[in-house]
């Protein structure tokens, strides 16, 4: 075990306290320490991170899609001293805004596509996915529309760890029993899903795919009543699985219009570049009527959630009588004034440097690299998913034909223990699973994404060695 000193403290000590004292997210506190590799962070630059162990590793995943700019950006830690020097909190819940606030709001009013134009800033993703279920309830409820209270999600999905965001979620094993019973008034459709189709049929065309998903929204909507159904919320493409097809999402914005049902597009892991665009939706050229943002806004330099409203439900608001057109949801940090500042200098730097553009161009680099140089050579990599800006997925198989996946987790003995450990040594930050997302910094040259593609590449020959596909 390196004896590395940090703030005084040895690993030993700080493994010990971590393993007692930290609360780690979904994982064991043990994992802090899994077979000799260490998963404490202490410095990141650009696209790497270097662990306590002094290891070098190429940050696979932006940190979990947060650090769209990258890491340590001296201008960044300026903007955010200056505010605290200045003004580093009053209360908007108290009816005080803040001029960072102000300036923030604009800034993504003007890079917003149509009319989304008014944003409630909050702290992270899943209290933004909250908030909007919240205001879209209140929209339907000041325009008279008092029984329209139900939320349409897809399933499977993610949307955050929060009460409501898991039970519109359906991911993992978050949603089971131990969270029970969950908010009421969901009610689910399938999500398109041409690799894995949950319909069960092989030899779909990618629209016919998608087709099923929008019959499925349309008997949902019949069967409990338009006019009991307050919002549809999806993200534009899901991360782990095929695109839509161009018809998919033109179709349910139709069927929203056609029954006063509010488009809430979940962009908390798109907006701001990770698609290619500044927002996930502009690929499909429909506009939502209210986005959930937050990772991206600052990069994770501070944590940051919220949504754009269209200005048709800002104006409802407006217009509504007195009480009512207060939007009843109060968080005591929304629009932090520091985190403000931290978003608009985030926001400069991803106009500044071209990253919406460079996470378009890299991303169909990317995506072809690894579909020629791992998909076209290992037979365990089953499909390549993505296409759309600097993110992608790989299905990971143990049989082609069947498409059946190795068997266990991610426990010690089982395959993804051993191919994450491979992952690792050879340099790459990325959390393998049975489908593994890799999103690196917008920053990211050819130079780094071949590197990325090279890790996979050397690992997948070891694991395919280890653990034999069978096709
Ligand atoms: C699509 C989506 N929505 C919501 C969330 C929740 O955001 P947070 O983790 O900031 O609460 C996430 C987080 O990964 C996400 O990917």
């Amino acid at each position: 075990m390196p004896e590395a000193a940090v703030d005084g403290l040895n690993l030993h000590q700080l493994l010990t306290w971590g393993r007692d004292h930290l609360w780690m997210q979904d994982r064991r506190a043990s994992d802090l320490q899994t077979n000799g590799r260490y998963s404490i962070i202490v410095k990141a630059e650009g696209c790497y991170l270097y662990d306590i162990a002094g290891n070098k590793l190429i940050d696979g995943n932006s940190s979990g899609f947060v650090k769209a700019i990258g890491h340590r950006w001296p201008e960044i830690a300026e903007a955010v001293a200056g505010q605290l020097t200045t003004l580093a909190f009053a209360p908007i819940s108290h009816g005080c805004a803040t001029v960072p606030a102000i300036r923030l709001a604009k800034k993504i009013a003007d890079l917003a596509p149509g009319s989304l134009n008014r944003t409630f800033f909050c702290g992270g993703g899943s209290e933004a996915v909250e908030i909007a279920i919240q205001l879209a309830r209140q929209y339907q409820f000041l325009s008279g529309n008092t029984r329209k209270t139900k939320i349409i999600s897809r399933r499977p999905e993610y949307h955050g760890s929060t009460y409501a965001a898991i039970s519109i979620g359906s991911h993992g094993d978050r949603n089971n029993p131990i969270f029970e019973p969950l908010m009421p008034g969901v009610l689910q459709v399938d999500a398109p899903h041409c690799y894995r189709c949950p319909w069960g049929y092989r030899d779909r065309s990618p629209s016919d795919c998608c087709m099923l998903s929008v019959a499925d929204l349309r008997n949902v909507i019949a069967a409990e009543g338009a006019d009991t159904i307050a919002a549809f919320i999806a993200t534009p493409f899901r991360v782990g699985s095929s695109l839509p097809s161009p018809d998919y999402w033109p179709q349910v914005r139709r069927i929203c219009d056609e029954n006063q049902i509010l488009l809430i597009a979940d962009e908390v892991t798109l907006a701001f570049g990770r698609a290619g665009t500044w927002f996930g939706m502009e690929r499909f050229h429909i506009v939502p009527d209210i986005i959930v943002i937050g990772k991206g806004l600052t990069s994770g330099e501070l944590p940051v959630g919220g949504l754009i409203a269209k200005q048709e439900i800002a104006e409802a608001f407006d217009q509504a009588k007195a009480g009512l057109g207060n939007f009843y949801h109060g968080v005591t940090f929304g629009s932090h004034a520091v985190v403000m500042a931290a978003g608009l200098k985030n926001l400069e730097i991803i106009e500044r440097e071209g990253l919406v553009e460079n996470s378009n161009k890299m991303g169909k680099y990317f995506h072809e690299r690894v579909i020629s140089k791992l998909r076209d050579n290992h037979p365990i990599v089953g499909e390549v998913f993505g296409g759309l800006g600097l993110i992608l997925s790989i299905a990971l198989v143990k049989n082609r034909r069947t498409r059946q996946a190795y068997p266990g987790g991610d426990e010690k003995g089982t395959f993804l223990f051993r191919l994450n450990e491979l992952v690792r040594s050879n340099g790459l930050f990325v959390n393998m699973r049975h489908t593994t997302n890799i999103a690196p910094p917008l920053i990211a040259t050819k130079a780094i994404l071949d590197d990325i593609v090279d890790i996979l590449d050397r690992s997948f020959s070891q694991i395919e060695r280890e653990f034999p596909p069978e096709d």
